[in-house]
């Protein structure tokens, strides 16, 4: 019932962004690998298609391709960079290595006497983003040039007939002016989109969905303290209402304030049943002695699902008790008639990457918090379309705090990995003291949302200081903040000295057993974002 239009990834960093740009101009988008076939684009019926760029030349071999008969399906096509050579390509133009490839912003003029659909009121010349070595120098039969660069005679290209247009620049990049208006007037002038695709109807279409999954049985969801668990638990809750239990395991290793914020929200503020377990002894002597950061979030992890499946026992859950749609055997849990559904907060990139083998290895390592697959559930994953900053959209409008909806990103063993070596609920209560402080300045000084993460970190040595009269042996407390786009990379956030000097300050201040605080100036890589 959406308009949905297709993102074919020939391996761009930029494929994402291009859905992205997509959905911003409100009509849905797919990621679609290059391997997919005719039939099944003919049976998804897109409104428009968009070839993305990549990082190989069309000669290579092997180079991505696509079954040359999706131009013969009669829906409109748009051809970024590489996607723009191989349509050429394939259409019988010609792509040639000139050997002056052209790198960032350079200048595009028009044709005179040709006008593209997608750039109708552009000037003359105008920047636009590039990135490429070949460069399309012939048309394909039946398609015309449309502009030219320095280093591209064919900077982009159509055949308005079979509406098949290719770009050599990246209108998908801040950096081409003007960028957005070419998806626009792609998606609605020439593919004929409706731009059904708002927050609103995000969640009116999710609630649907949900309803219809669950009917009228119960559903779980852990709540981590977390955006998306806190989205996706919303979104059911507008759904199914009082069928929906949330857990919030409380592992004394979370940030200051996130367990009072969890209780507000969802108990007071929108009645949902909540079970907080109050678990910080268990972790804490489940960690007693323990230094490998390995061994720690394995633990952390462990016990995690140990308490969950506790929890859910009680709620006698796992298992469809009545029509045996409950699959397998139940593992350790046993069946009952409490819920038989389970909420999580998978988003839309972590459905593209779990495509991948690297990325499957990387999600693994972070992903401790994960659920066991014993337990007999079945998933209801209302976010599972969304990208993150949708998600906070549908956060924002369902009502959710600010504080909730923009939190930084915190890793699932909590403060446990930033408590360097052992883990002990003094040194964890010093942490969480010295972080509430890093964070509070930071948001006072209008940088939360800027910074990817910023937090403090817990050495585990100490240093002699002095203070008063006398002399201090106590730890050093680290600031770590970082800015970043997907955590991939990072670069350290040069924080104004001023603030430095008032989270110091204030840290040695405030908080017992801190007499020395330092600015952690590496990026990733080599270094990671957080400490262990
Ligand atoms: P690193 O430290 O590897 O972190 O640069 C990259 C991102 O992942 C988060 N992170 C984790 N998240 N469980 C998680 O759920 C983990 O064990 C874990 N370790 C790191 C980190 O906060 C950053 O956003």
């Amino acid at each position: 019932m959406t308009d949905t239009v297709l993102v074919v990834d020939f391996g761009a960093q930029y494929a994402r962004l291009i859905a992205r740009r997509v959905r911003e101009a409100h009509v849905y988008s797919e990621i679609v690998p290059s391997s997919i076939s005719v039939d099944e684009i003919r049976a998804r019926a897109p409104k428009g298609i968009i070839f993305s760029g990549g990082p190989k030349s069309v000669y290579e071999t092997p180079a991505p391709s696509i079954d040359a008969g999706i131009y013969e399906l009669g829906i409109p096509i748009l051809g970024l960079c590489y996607g723009a050579q191989l349509m050429a390509l394939q259409l019988g133009g010609t792509v040639s290595r000139t050997g002056a490839g052209e790198y960032g912003r350079t200048a595009l003029s028009l044709s005179s006497g040709v006008k593209s659909p997608l750039f109708p009121d552009w000037p003359a010349t105008s920047s636009v983003w590039m990135s490429h070595g070949d460069a399309i120098t012939e048309v394909p039969p039946g398609f015309v040039a449309t502009a030219s660069s320095p280093g591209a005679p064919v900077a982009a290209m159509h055949d308005v007939e079979r509406r098949l247009f290719g770009l050599q620049f990246h209108p998908e990049v801040v950096h081409t002016d003007r960028g957005g208006e070419v998806f626009d007037h792609f998606l609605i002038d020439v593919c004929g989109c409706a731009p059904g695709w708002t927050h609103v109807s995000i969640i009116e279409q999710q609630v649907e969905a949900v309803r219809a999954q669950v009917g009228s049985d119960r559903v779980l969801c852990a709540l981590s303290g977390g955006v998306d668990s806190a989205v996706a638990a919303a979104l059911v809750h507008k759904a199914v209402g009082s069928q929906l239990t949330c857990v919030f395991v409380d592992t004394g290793l979370m940030r200051a304030g996130e367990a009072d914020q969890v209780e507000d929200t969802f108990r007071r503020q929108f009645k949902v049943e909540l079970v907080h377990v109050k678990a910080a002894d268990r972790y804490f002597s489940a960690l007693a002695g323990v230094t490998d950061p390995e061994r720690k979030r394995k633990i952390i992890g462990e016990l995690f699902i140990r308490i969950f499946e506790e929890v859910a026992r009680d709620l006698g859950a796992g298992g469809s008790g009545s029509d045996g749609g409950g699959s397998g055997d139940g593992g350790g849990v046993a069946h009952g008639d409490g819920p038989r559904f389970l909420v999580q907060g998978t988003l839309y990139p972590d459905v593209i990457e779990s495509g991948s083998d690297t990325a499957a290895n990387i999600k693994s390592h972070h992903n401790v918090g994960g659920l066991p697959e014993d337990l007999d559930f079945e998933l209801v994953e209302p976010l599972r379309l969304l990208f993150k900053d949708e998600v906070r959209a549908v956060g924002e409008e369902l009502g959710l705090p600010h504080e909730i909806v923009w939190r930084q990103p915190f890793p699932g063993p909590g403060l446990g990995v930033r408590i360097i070596g052992e883990v002990t609920p003094e040194r964890a209560e010093i942490l969480r003291a010295a972080d509430a402080v890093v964070v509070e300045e930071i948001r006072r000084a209008g940088l939360y949302r800027e910074l990817w993460q910023s937090f403090a970190v817990l050495p585990a040595v100490r240093t002699v200081g002095v203070m008063g009269d006398g002399r201090t042996y106590a730890y050093p407390v680290v600031i770590r903040a970082v800015t970043s786009d997907d955590a991939m990379t990072a670069d350290w956030a040069r924080l104004p000295y001023d603030l430095v000097e008032r989270i110091a300050s204030r840290i040695i201040n405030e908080v017992e057993g801190v007499n020395r605080v330092a600015l952690d100036v590496t990026s990733k890589p080599p270094g990671t974002i957080e400490w262990e």
